[in-house]
């Protein structure tokens, strides 16, 4: 009786790709503790083009004197955006720009995921799989499966014409539109399988897809009903627009 019962309550179970306990092991959150390599040591080459010293400085000048640290996180991702990845001659590079003892410095960029302390691809590929997007949808478990299928690597892994990285994250903040991508700045949303081989495909191809929801023959624009919008249709009224009569 007791064995039938568990057996039917594990066949109802949901397979799930990644088990509760795991934090993706992958790329920043791989490791905390630096250790020097060929391609990620204190001795690789990193400066500013001028152009980006031209950014950084006026970034710098956007914080009062005295407090010039406060600009640590937008000048690793400057520089992130530059070398494509964050190596510790990165960090360096930001401590001393920015005279803070490197100590600080590495705090940010272990702390913030979206440092990258390895080389990624060209596109580099975040799936969301916290549970909106595990459950929204056809699932980020499928879209997760469709993408090791196109592109042959694992999560944590890089396509061998470093064209591709994926890589498994946390909520992404796209929840209502689930399940969905990050595919460097952009945000891919509402996707199927054939959604996800598209934009794939596209990329592969050197087109740009257009970011954005894929849900509806003409997609959404953002996180409206699919339906089309059911309140706040009439005209604005209040401060700034001007159309009270009772006043
Ligand atoms: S759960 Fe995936 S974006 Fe929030």
């Amino acid at each position: 009786m007791l064995a039938s019962a568990v057996r039917s309550l594990s066949s109802a179970v949901v397979r799930q790709v990644r088990s509760i306990h795991k934090t993706a092991p992958v790329l920043s959150d791989k490791l905390f503790v630096h250790r020097d390599t060929p391609e990620n040591n204190p001795d690789v080459p990193f400066e500013f083009t001028p152009e980006n010293m031209k950014i950084a400085q006026s970034i710098i000048k956007d914080f009062p004197e005295g407090h010039q640290a406060a600009a640590c996180i937008p000048l690793l991702d400057l520089a992130q955006r530059q070398h494509g990845w964050c190596p510790i001659s990165v960090m360096h590079y930001v401590a001393d720009m920015l005279s803070m003892p490197r100590m600080r410095v590495y705090e940010v960029a272990t702390f913030y995921t979206m440092f990258n302390r390895e080389p990624v691809g060209k596109h580099f590929i975040q799936i969301c799989t916290t549970t909106p997007c595990m459950l929204g949808g056809v699932g980020s478990d499928v879209i997760l499966e469709a993408i090791k299928t196109k592109l042959g690597i694992e999560v944590g892994e890089t396509t061998k014409d470093n064209m591709f990285t994926l890589a498994e994250v946390e909520c992404l903040g796209a929840c209502v539109n689930a399940p969905m991508v990050q595919i460097n700045d952009d945000y891919y949303e509402d996707l199927t399988v054939d959604d996800m081989n598209s934009i794939l495909d596209d990329l592969i191809a050197g087109k740009k897809p257009k970011a954005g929801p894929r849900s509806g023959q003409n997609h959404r624009f953002a996180c409206e009903p699919k339906g089309g919008l059911t309140s706040l249709k009439g005209t604005p009224t209040g401060p700034g627009f001007g159309v009270r009569s009772d006043l």
